[in-house]
């Protein structure tokens, strides 16, 4: 495998031959963590998990970079979120260290619980009954060909060993029992496609499309 968990003083870092400097996680002035929210109500991923205001208490079960979550603890909601490569889990758990250099990012990311787990397995045990359950699982590894951002580049080069990267239909039916009010999945236009092809799968209570992906909203 092309990469390698490196340490640069006190912190952590993925060393790749496809990146020209180490990768870290840095929450502080980050673009993609600190994009503008001029107005909440028409945010799609606000709009998917269904948010006007109100207290949650939400479930990322594919943390990833944490991008997704940072967004929705922005809005004061309280999440758990789950990341099953260690590696990852790692980088996110070093920056979160790190933000406490920044009120702001520290402040976002005491909402958000990190666990490194793998989320199925995690659920069967799991007392708590989430309001919402989201899940954006990788898109299909032969489905996008070049992915412009580092970032993505780091998920797919970190994920590329992992066997599954689809979810199944046990693994909804389980969050569906787990969740109040929703499970969403993020999905690319096109794997949506697919799960609209694999005939015992349910099609979505409701689907909110973007221009490349789309969120599929089923009610428990
Ligand atoms: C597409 S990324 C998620 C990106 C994330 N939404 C973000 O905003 O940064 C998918 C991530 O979920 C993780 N993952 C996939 N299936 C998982 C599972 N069953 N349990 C825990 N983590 C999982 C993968 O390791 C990967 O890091």
């Amino acid at each position: 495998m092309n990469f390698k968990l490196v340490k640069i003083g006190q912190d952590l870092a993925l060393e790749s031959s496809l990146f020209k400097k180490p990768f870290q996680i840095q929450f502080a002035g980050n673009r993609n963590y600190w994009k503008p929210l001029p107005k909440k109500q028409n945010e799609p991923l606000f709009k998917a998990i269904g948010f006007k205001g109100q207290p949650l208490n939400i479930l990322d079960g594919t943390a990833g970079l944490l991008e997704d979550s940072f967004q929705m603890a922005r809005l004061g909601v309280r999440i758990t979120a789950l990341e099953r490569h260690l590696i990852l889990f790692q980088l996110l758990q070093d920056g979160i260290r790190r933000s406490i250099q920044d009120k702001e990012s520290s402040d976002v990311l005491k909402q958000i619980r990190l666990i490194h787990a793998e989320t199925e397995a995690w659920l069967k045990n799991e007392k708590d009954i989430f309001d919402v359950i989201y899940l954006d699982p990788m898109f299909l590894l032969d489905e996008v060909k070049a992915l412009p951002k580092k970032e993505n580049q780091v998920l797919r080069l970190l994920n590329e060993s992992e066997k599954s990267q689809w979810i199944s239909l046990d693994f909804l039916n389980l969050a569906l029992k787990k969740c109040k009010h929703r499970v969403v999945i993020k999905r690319s236009i096109h794997t949506g496609q697919i799960r609209n092809e694999i005939a015992d799968w349910p099609l979505p209570d409701q689907v909110l499309k973007l221009r490349s992906v789309q969120f599929e909203i089923y009610f428990p």
